[in-house]
């Protein structure tokens, strides 16, 4: 199937899979345990109803949406994916290209396959950059400066890894650090000529942002003593909050008291994430535990919310129940691994289109006046709205 043949990101997803290495499809596809959350992130979506109103002129419809200063074209961004070119080669520059030409945010992991200094150039103006923690102050004192030098004005602080996702696909598959060449990779390497030809001449992809640091690694252990932390407290976060003069966000809220320590620390925003379900199985839904969040934030800072986005009205929903923006991880990464920079082009406007379409339909002309009232009350009362 072509890529103008790709209706949906799940579409995409299907192609991706067909090109990509198991081993390598599965990084990026997989979440944590059984995959519950996974599932119910976006089961969850779906069970959110919208209500369209008629006979409402929506024929000029406005989706730009201002944060932190910034106008963006769409309320979508690219959220932080790390290793991305194990998914599909230079896949990491391309999808911060794409966020620049689109007009978008770009957010580059702190484990990106690219280091920070070469995303900012390409995302111009576009990216923010996300920080794990390390349980080696220098090396996150360290990663906080190149940023600040690289001209990152939003730093995107990630909370919820104290420990790795247990991911049982991962294990299946054998990953791991350094990188081995097992008979069933090389069998699925073979079977994925395109990918493996273009793999090699791009080179092993490793995290760029600690290439040194990591050279003597031999074990995920100690790649994960170097990009996480247990012992990464509220404490933290208040010096953080100090050290940083830009935006400052954290990400992977999804308790209402953590939102309300966030408020009271001074943060510009949260991310209500579960890291695309690939943390825990037993965590709810994003878009479940939003309403919760935007009660106790009532304004106070600017929620964005992430994990299950697959459709344009997604983001109606999520803005419905109190976002302010959100953000796709694996839907714009399907399109890179179906068709590299086309592929990813193909992504972005099908949540594009599907957004805008879903923004008529509802009757919103402003994207910015999508809210409370749009919920279906059919849902909760058994009864219509009057
Ligand atoms: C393969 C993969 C790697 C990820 N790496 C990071 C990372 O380095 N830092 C981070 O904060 N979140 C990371 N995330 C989580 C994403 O930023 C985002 O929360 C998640 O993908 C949203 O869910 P979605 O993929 O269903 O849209 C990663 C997600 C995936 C799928």
């Amino acid at each position: 199937m072509g890529l103008d043949r790709a209706a949906s990101i799940d579409d995409l997803r299907l192609r991706a899979k067909r090109r990509i290495p198991r081993f390598a499809f599965d990084l990026v596809d997989g979440g944590a345990e059984n995959e519950r959350n996974l599932r119910r992130n976006s089961a969850a979506f779906e069970e959110v109803e919208l209500t369209p109103r008629y006979m409402v002129d929506v024929s000029a419809l406005d989706t730009q949406v201002t944060l932190f200063g910034q106008t963006y074209a769409v309320p979508f961004g690219m959220a932080p994916i790390g290793m991305l070119n194990a998914f599909w080669p230079n896949a990491d520059l391309t999808l911060a290209r794409l966020c620049k030409a689109q007009n978008i945010p770009y957010v580059a992991s702190s484990a990106a396959s690219t280091t920070l200094e070469q995303l900012a150039e390409a995302a111009d103006g576009n990216g923010w950059f996300q920080l794990y923690v390390s349980s080696d102050a220098d090396v996150t004192d360290g990663l906080i400066a190149r940023a600040e030098a690289a001209g990152y004005g939003t730093l995107m602080v990630t909370a919820d890894v104290p420990a790795a996702g247990k991911r049982d696909r991962d294990i299946r598959n054998q990953l791991a650090v350094p990188f081995r060449f097992t008979p069933e990779v090389v069998l699925q390497c073979a079977l994925n000529p395109r990918w493996a030809l273009t793999s090699l001449r791009h080179g092993t992809p490793n995290v760029a942002n600690y290439a040194d640091l990591l050279q003597s690694a031999t074990s995920y252990a100690d790649v994960q003593k170097t990009l996480i932390t247990p012992g990464f407290t509220w404490d933290d976060l208040k010096r953080l909050r100090t050290r940083w003069k830009g935006k400052l966000l954290v990400k992977g809220i999804l308790h209402p008291q953590d939102a309300e320590k966030c408020a009271e620390l001074g943060c510009d925003g949260i991310v209500v994430s579960n890291h695309g379900g690939r943390q825990v199985a037993f965590g709810p839904p994003t878009i479940e535990a939003l309403p919760a969040i935007a009660d106790v934030v009532d304004g106070r800072m600017k929620i964005i919310l992430d994990s299950g986005i697959r459709r344009g009205a997604d983001i109606l929903r999520a803005k419905a129940l109190g976002a302010d923006f959100t953000f796709a991880g694996r839907g714009l990464a399907y399109g890179v691994g179906a068709g590299g920079q086309a592929g990813a082009e193909r992504a972005f406007e099908i949540l594009q289109l599907e957004l805008i379409r879903a923004l008529g339909q509802l009757g919103v002309p402003s994207f910015r006046d999508v809210g409370k009232s749009e919920l279906s009350t059919f849902r909760q009362s058994g009864s219509g709205p009057h």
